[in-house]
């Protein structure tokens, strides 16, 4: 969603209690003061991993305090919130104060579990806002084969699995958060459905020709970092890879999801790399924020594109 919200009503209060009143035990953003639809309130974004209200500051501001100190107040008034959390972002090493309760270790999306590890790391296992990534790909796995580059702990493999895709190629360059992968699959599923998913803890440029062997892929998705020196640069790695993927896909027809992160590239950064460089795709569709996402700039936030071929 797009947008800023005005008028004495809208708080992230407000915003909080409204969306937790009809959260179920799914994973959602309450608030995203990141977006800037608040004014005031940049520093913050607050998330929904049942029973847990978790808080991240990304900033050392004085009001921090009175912002905590009321949500505290409300959220201990609510009997499904048994956990309430904060970390501090800016702070070396990203630490995690537990205000009461205990910290759950999954996270639920539609039917699916995922690990989740809010204590100890900056980023938690799961993403909130590639929901309509996951949704999408879900819809559209039956029966195909699905290639997920930069893949993390395997979250959209999950989708893809679970919307009746008939295999799963994965890559990262970390085993760790392939291990967690493993996991996230074992979790949901039986052992015939785990055995059509495949790890690669490799570095994409180096394992092309291993990638291109096990394909062609129906569906491609593409989540890179924007900025991770010495593992992809966007500015200067995205042409790389957008220029060599027509090997990876199915002649006969692919789709491709294409994300991007990074406020400072818009839209047309993709999509002129993809219209120049891979002319028989055509963008089909933009992915909505998630809810809770609510954005004041065209273009901030996690960017997903499908394209077809
Ligand atoms: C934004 S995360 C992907 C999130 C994932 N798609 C999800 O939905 O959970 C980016 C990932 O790219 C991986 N990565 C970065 N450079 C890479 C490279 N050159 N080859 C393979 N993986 C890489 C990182 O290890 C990281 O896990």
């Amino acid at each position: 969603m797009l947008g800023s919200l005005e008028g004495d009503e809208v708080s992230p209060l407000s915003l909080i209690s409204e969306t937790l009143l009809e959260a179920g035990s799914d994973a959602v953003r309450l608030f995203h003061g990141r977006g800037g639809a608040v004014a005031g309130y940049k520093y913050v974004a607050v998330d929904w991993y049942a029973p847990a209200v978790f808080v991240t500051l990304y900033e050392d501001v004085a009001e921090c305090d009175a912002f905590l100190a009321e949500l505290d107040a409300y959220l201990v008034t609510l009997e499904r919130v048994s956990c309430f959390a904060v970390q501090r972002r800016f702070l070396k090493g990203a630490p995690v104060e537990v205000k009461w309760g205990v910290l759950p270790d999954r996270a639920h999306e539609s039917g699916l579990d995922f690990m989740l590890s809010l204590a100890k790391n900056q980023n938690h296992g799961f993403f909130l806002d590639m929901e309509p990534g996951r949704s999408w790909l879900r819809s559209r796995a039956e029966g195909k084969s699905v290639l997920n580059l930069f893949s993390y702990t395997c979250a959209l493999s999950v989708a893809a699995i679970a919307g009746g895709a008939d295999r799963v190629v994965n890559l990262d360059l970390s085993s760790r958060a392939l291990s967690v992968g493993r996991e996230n699959h074992r979790l949901n599923f039986d052992q015939e459905s785990c055995r059509k998913v495949t790890y690669l803890a490799h570095d994409l440029f180096k394992t092309w020709g291993k990638l291109k062997r096990l394909g062609p892929f129906d569906i491609v998705v593409l989540d890179p970092p924007s900025h991770q020196p010495g593992s992809f640069v966007a500015t200067k790695d995205y042409p790389r890879l957008i220029g060599r993927l027509a090997e990876l896909l199915n002649p006969e027809g692919a789709e491709i999801l294409a994300c991007l992160n990074a406020p400072e590239l818009d839209e047309s950064f993709l999509s002129g790399l993809i219209n120049e460089q891979l002319s028989a795709a055509s963008c089909a569709e933009r992915l909505p924020h998630p809810q809770g996402y609510i954005e004041a700039g065209e273009g901030w936030g996690l960017k997903r594109f499908i394209y077809k071929t």
